[in-house]
Order: C-alpha cells, then structure tokens, then sequence
C-alpha cells in the first residue's frame, strides 16, 4: 500500500463504542435535545414515505429516481419550501415510487434506489437495486435547541469532496469544516472558514458515488470522522433540516445531478479565458496603460486589465477618482482599442455619504433598499470607503435598484465586467468581520414568503445575492451580451450569476500547491470557472515562484495575475528575460489552446461538468481497487484539464526530488513532443491499489509536465495576442492515436447569446487505426457560425504510415505527408459538410 494523503487513522472501535457515548457530551450544551429514534408512524406518500415520532415528522421523497429528497421537522410544521439553491423546477419535482417494506423497514424504490427506514430506530439506509449500501444514518438525527445534526456512517474506504473551495487536502476526510461567508485575509492551509458556503459534498468509494446537497443558509458545519470516527456528520445553528442524496453511480452523474438542482454557470464570454492582469492598485490612469503597452511590447497575450479600488474617489463604489483617472473613459477607450477588456471593481457596500450628490446612496436611502438594524434604523458598518450601508440584496426590487447602478459604467464607460468583493459581507473593525447577526433583512422574493430575516439566517447568501443583483442588472442593460462577474463570497448555486476565484491566498510555495485542491473541490462543487491569485495575493513570490504558478495557472480555468498593495511586482516580466521567456511560453500555450478551453466552456455551461477535475472524476477505474488515485502522495499534485489534459506537476511544487507521475490509464502521449507513453507490460503481480501507468520525472523550473489521453483529439490555434484577435492559419488537429478516438471543437462569437439561437459551430471528430491505414473524420458542421479556419492541419502522433498515400473524402489527395517529431501532418481544406481523411 503507498502512501496517501488523507489522515487515515480510523479506529476500529467502530459505532458499537460510539451509541455508548452520551449524546449530550457530544455537543455544546443548548436547550431540549430531541433524539429521533422511536417511529411511532408510517405513511406512505405518492412521491415517497412520511414518518412521524411523536410531534416530529420525517418525510424522504423522491425528486428523480436517482435524487432523493429529505426533511424533518422537530415541531410538525414542515417549514417554508423555499430556496436560493434550487432551481424553481427540480424544487417541486418529484417522481412515483414503489412501496417497498418488511418486518424491519419501511420504505420504497425507484427506478435507481432501495429506500429504507428502520422501524424500530428510524434510521435510513439507501440502496443501489442490487443492494449495496449508498448512504445509511450511522446515529439517530438529533434536534438540541434550533440546531440539528445528520449522522451517516463512514466506511473506511469512502472519500469526500466539494464543499467549495475549502482548504486542506483534496480529500475531506477526517477533516471538519463549518460554513460563514468570511473575508478570510492571508488564510493559510488550516483556516476555516472561508468566504463561501457550498453546503454540497460528492461521496465516492471504489466506483460509486453519491453526493448530499444540505440547503441550508443558516451557519452549517460538515465533519467527515474527526469528531467521531466512523462517522460523517453535518448540521446547522437553525433553519430547515433539508438534504437532497444525489446517486450515481458515476461521479460525473452526481456532479451532473448537482448541476440540474442548482443551475449551470452560463457560458463565459471567450476574453475571460484570456489571461488577465490585475493589481490592487493599478493607479494612476497612466500605470495602467503602462502595463497595457508593456503586455503588448514584450508579446506576453492577455484579455483583460483589472481596476481595484484605487480607480474610485475615496474608495466609493460606482465613482472615479477623476484626479488619477482624468480620462476613465477615454482610457478604456484605449484599452479596447488594444483588444483588452476591463474589470472594474465594485464592492457591494455603499459608502454613506449623504447630501454630496452621490447617487448609490440617495437613491438607495430614497428607495429604502438598504438593510436595518432592529430598531428601524439603517445598518451601517466601516469598509473600505469608511461607514458604509448595505443593499438588502434579497429584495428583488432592492436588485433591481443595485443592478441600475451599473449604467454608467457599463453603456457609457464601456467596463466589460465586475468584481463584486467582500460580499461575505466583510465589515471592518469587528471581532466578527461581519454584520451582527440581529440586523434585518426584507425578503421579498417570488417563491418565498414575504417576510424579514435575520443576518444569521441570510448571511450566507448575501454575495451569492450581490452577484445576482450584478448578474442580472447587466444583462438588463445590454440583454444580447454575456455578462462576466467575479465574486468572491456566494453559496450553492452561486454559479448562475458569477464566477469566482479564491480570495486572499499568499505567495507561497504551499498556497501553489493548494491551489488546484481549492480549485477542483469548487469545480465539482458547481463553480467550474474560478480561478486563485496567480503568483499569490500576500506577499512578493520570488521569480521562480510565480514562473511555477504563471506555468500552472494556464491550465487552470481563470488565469488572473493579482497582488495586494505594496507588494512587489508580479507581472509576467519581473524577475528577468530568462523568468519572463518561460512564463510567455506558458501563456502563449494557453491561448494556442483556446479552442480547447473555450470547446470545454461550453460543455460546462451545457452539464456543469467542471473544466479542471480530479483524475477519479474521468478515470473512476484506474485502479483495480477503484480508489480514487488522486489522494495518492505521487499523484496528489496532478490534476484534468477536461477529460483528455493531465497536468502533473510535483507534488511539492519547489521540491527539486524526481516523483512519479500516476497516470489513470495506460497509455498517454507526452504533450510538448508527442511522445508516446505505454501501455506497459502486462503485470498479474499489479497490486490493486495501483494505477497502469506510471513515470519517473526530474522537476525542471522552465518545464511542465502534461500529457494527453490516447484517443484524444485537440482542437489547437495559431498564436494570437487576444482573443479579440481571428487567428491567422490552419486549425490544428492534434490526434493521438488510441481506442474510442473522438474530440469536437466548439466555437461562437464569444461576447452574445446568439449561439442559443444557431449561431454557433460545434464539430465532433473521430480517429481510428485499421490494418489499412488512419482515418480522421469530421462530422458535419453543427451550427451557423463560421469558422475562422480555412485549412485544417491533421497531425497524427502514435501511428507509423506505410505507403504514404492520402485520400480525401474517398478521393487521392494530393497533399503531403510530413514527418514531424514523433508523428506525421497533413494539412487539408476545410469543410462545414465534414471530411474523411485517409492516410496510408
Ligand atoms: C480584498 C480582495 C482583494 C482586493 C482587495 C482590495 O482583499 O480579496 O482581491 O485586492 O480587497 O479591493
């Protein structure tokens, strides 16, 4: 067995020793303790089952056939069914079940599951149709006060992901986590918690998964073994106890399932998969076009230019300092005009300065859109423009009035998106970082009840309501073009209204290497764009340091460089030529991958299948035992860029050792020269703990390592400098050569939602080896949208021609056939009706 990163130091004293444990020494003290463990009725319901102990009553219903709904209720009342998270469909979906009950149990199938509840201690058991145990309650649910907890048993082979974009390894088990948006500056590798509340986790274990989805906004926490070994366990403060179990068995399916309960980020506009350069501050007007011309001077390609708050008069969002910023709109007039994009920053808070016409907050106090302390009064807080007061963002019309405030900056500036921050909401010079918890919100929602709430209750979904209200005001304001906003707070479903990165990290060789944990765990978590402070936020990193991040943020879905103020300089050319040439290497690769990336973006906007993944997410059996292979030490640096890029850096990132890179099938090609790698020898001896393929590799600062899955096709682009930019030159297909050989490209105009309406490309390709020769094939055009691309460039790596011989649709095509390094290439006209390429 090697060694794996989770913290497996199970007890085998098992859940015997833990029913012995009082409950009640097991918790904080509150009022009564309400245990749930004597039945005392059963019904059956069209859509499920409905169980009753004394006053409490339990009902589990089905959604689909593989989703299953349950709330419990320690009163009778079932509370409001109502949700920020869930889709308004999936919320009132449900299907018919079979009954199903024994002597023992009480329950129901579906078409996917065997749904069981014991009827002498009420604990539920979920099964797959062949009887294997999917979830099952290790301990009676319990009620002390407002608070609830779920406790579920935790086989010694089960691993847990998601929950956002919290720290630690991949992994969750045998870690605890609990859930408050919190502006969480310099968090280090043990902070917890962070900015988001994602109260969903994907359980797997050897093959199946599962996933639980707790819709609760209320301050939530997850335990998987720390408190009790053997036990995962989640609950929260107050509010409904409502959890949805999500069966695969496929991981894919249950981040697919996630995905139609909560929505799917839309598709970005193509410049944010650019890279982009950010500060805190770019400031004055003349530093920021400095940086520009300097991007553009040393050939380093990029998108998109940040504004952090220094480009407003005194921090007061939705201003300019018009001192440093004379020409705002002129400047981004310019920026466009070298085929850049603007973010600007706009915080969430709204600096309280009445009588000085300044608009947010006159119309704002006029409207009365702002939230209220208890007594009546307006809350207000410090932040960064000093007291500040705060929209009441779960008031559709407050939204509304907030998203108007865009218009400015988004018609007559032409700002391409914004950067809704400390949205948590971060409030200064408080022990708590936050609004107290007594302070009034209104609620007036379709779907919900109209009512006011407390911060406790809405505090978790205060940014994810912010970046709606930005969301939403911009595609008011221009309706036909994709909106781009970056929030950093949001909670479960979040990702239909932004994008996101991961706060405040550092510039640290460990914050590099965490990063793709965070960023995986939030993909699989709904939030497949998101991105991390490229060469960290606190701190200066030294040039090798951020060449190694510049290196792996190009494989990473948003690639924005980002410091703090008085930070050193963290742009691409610090550090020297020598620095600055591998890291244009880098970021040259990315934008030659554009068709790639951008193919992927629309396969997550369509399934929620997120762009970076971990390496059980597609390859669930790459090894015998099917354990999922990124949690071991070797392969703990790896991650997928979609199904078909491994990115397999060292595990430590500064470490100069050699490592293994652990491959999840046997037989991959070496991206940068094609070279083919495996199969290896047959081996019957393989422990089944171990994966097929493996490789021994030297870090070298100036390289990384990355391989590509035989039977990939990748859709490549000649260089640009922007995305604004048509490339000039073929499409390059990279083939390589392998079993089930498919690829597709995907391609619109990247700014409007004209491709909802056919203005789109979408092609499938296919490969495949026979005795006679190669054939490459291309489906017909999918889609209006033209391609860019008048000759297609077909390289093959992993198969040798014979007589050289090339036909073209079935007839002799005279083109040649090149030799290049460890392949061959021929370049052919393009063709919306498709092609049949034979090489012989
Ligand atoms: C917060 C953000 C950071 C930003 C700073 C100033 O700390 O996380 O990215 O630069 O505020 O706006």
């Amino acid at each position: 067995m090697r060694s794996r990163i989770t913290r497996s130091t199970f007890l085998s004293m098992g859940l015997f020793s833990l029913c012995l444990l009082a409950p009640a020494q097991q918790l904080p003290y509150s009022s009564t303790v309400l245990i749930l463990d004597h039945p005392t009725s059963f019904s059956a319901l069209p859509n499920g089952i409905a169980i009753s102990d004394g006053a409490a009553r339990e009902e589990i219903t089905a959604v689909r056939d593989d989703i299953l709904r349950v709330r419990i209720t320690s009163s009778g009342i079932m509370p409001e069914d109502a949700s920020w998270a869930v889709l308004p469909g999936p919320l009132h979906a449900s299907v018919s079940v079979t009954p199903e009950s024994s002597a023992q149990s009480f329950g129901f199938r579906t078409a996917a599951l065997d749904v069981q509840v014991n009827r002498s201690n009420m604990r539920l058991t979920v099964r797959d149709l062949s009887g294997k145990i999917i979830q099952q309650d290790a301990l009676p649910v319990r009620f002390q006060g407002t608070s609830f907890r779920v406790y579920k048993t935790m086989p010694l082979d089960e691993h847990y992901f998601g929950l956002g974009d919290k720290t630690g390894p991949l992994d969750r088990r045998d870690e605890a986590f609990s859930m408050w948006n919190t502006d969480a500056y310099r968090y280090q590798e043990s902070t917890d918690p962070l900015y988001k509340t994602i109260p969903y986790f994907l359980i797997y274990r050897a093959g199946i998964a599962s996933g639980i989805f707790l819709d609760n906004t209320w301050r939530s926490s997850f335990d998987f073994g720390k408190a009790l070994p053997g036990v995962y366990s989640f609950g929260a403060v107050n509010g409904p106890l409502n959890y949805y179990i999500l069966y695969g068995p496929a991981p894919k399916k249950v981040v697919e399932e996630y995905a139609w309960l909560t929505g799917t980020p839309p598709l970005p506009p193509l410049w944010t998969l650019g890279y982009q350069q950010s500060r805190y501050s770019y400031t004055p007007q003349s530093r920021v076009l400095e940086i520009a011309h300097r991007l553009r001077a040393d050939h380093i390609p990029a998108d998109a230019i940040y504004l952090d708050i220094g480009y407003q008069d005194h921090n007061r969002p939705f201003t300019v300092d018009t001192k440093t910023f004379p020409d705002f709109k002129g400047m981004i007039a310019q920026l466009h005009a070298e085929d850049f994009h603007v973010v600007t920053i706009v915080d969430l808070h709204i600096a309280r300065y009445p009588n000085h016409n300044y608009y947010p907050y006159d119309s704002g106090t006029a409207g009365n859109h702002f939230v209220h302390n208890p007594d009546g009064s307006v809350y207000s807080g410090i932040v960064w423009p000093g007291p500040s007061v705060f929209p009441d963002f779960t008031q559709q019309q407050s939204r509304r009035w907030f998203g108007t405030l865009y218009k400015t900056f988004y018609d007559t500036y032409g700002v391409d998106g914004f950067w809704d921050d400390m949205n948590e909401p971060s409030i200064f010079d408080v022990p708590t970082k936050t609004m107290p918890l007594d302070v009034i919100h209104r609620i007036n929602e379709p779907g919900f009840i109209t009512r006011t709430a407390t911060h406790a209750e809405i505090h978790n979904i205060f940014g994810m309501q912010n970046s709606r209200g930005t969301y939403e005001g911009l595609l008011k304001l221009k309706p036909n073009q994709r909106a781009f906003v970056l929030t950093r707070a949001s909670y479960a479903g979040g990702q239909r209204y932004a994008a996101t990165w991961t706060g405040d990290n550092s510039s640290t060789w460990n914050h590099l290497r965490i990063t793709h944990f965070m960023l995986e765990n939030l993909g699989l978590s709904g939030f497949a764009f998101s991105g991390a402070d490229v060469g960290g936020y606190a701190g200066t990193p030294p040039p090798d340091l951020l060449t190694k991040w510049i290196e792996l943020a190009a494989f990473q879905p948003i690639d924005r460089d980002h410091t703090e103020i008085n930070s050193g300089n963290q742009e691409p050319w610090v550090g020297g030529p020598a620095q600055e040439a591998i890291r244009r290497h880098f970021i040259n690769t990315r934008y030659r991958l554009m068709p790639y990336l951008y193919t992927l973006a629309d396969q997550t906007s369509r399934t929620g299948l997120p762009m970076i993944r971990p390496l059980f997410l597609d390859y669930p059996d790459a090894a015998a035992d099917r354990h999922p292979i990124d949690i071991d030490l070797p392969a703990s640096g790896e991650f997928l860029l979609g199904h078909d890029i491994l990115v397999a850096p060292s595990p430590f990132p500064e470490e100069p050792d050699s490592y293994a890179v652990e491959f999840p099938s046997p037989v991959w090609y070496n991206y940068w020269t094609g070279e083919k790698l495996g199969p290896p020898a047959p081996n019957p001896n393989l422990p089944v703990d171990q994966v097929p393929l493996t490789l021994n590799v030297t870090p070298e600062l100036a390289s990384l390592p990355v391989f590509v899955h035989a039977g990939s096709i990748l859709p490549i682009q000649p260089l640009v400098q922007s995305t604004n930019q048509v490339p000039d030159g073929p499409l390059t297909l990279k083939v390589y050569a392998g079993d089930d050989c498919s690829g597709s490209i995907y391609q619109d105009d990247g700014r409007t939602f004209d491709y909802k309406h056919g203005a789109y490309l979408r092609i499938h390709f296919t490969c495949s080896a026979t005795p006679s020769g190669f054939t490459v094939h291309a489906d017909p055009q999918q889609g209006t949208y033209p391609a860019w691309w008048k000759l297609i460039r077909v390289e093959v790596y992993g198969w040798k021609p014979s007589t050289r011989s090339v036909s073209l649709d079935g007839q002799p095509f005279r083109g040649a056939v090149l030799d290049i390094q460890n392949g061959i290439a021929v370049t052919i006209p393009a063709s919306a009706t498709g092609f049949n390429l034979e090489i012989h």
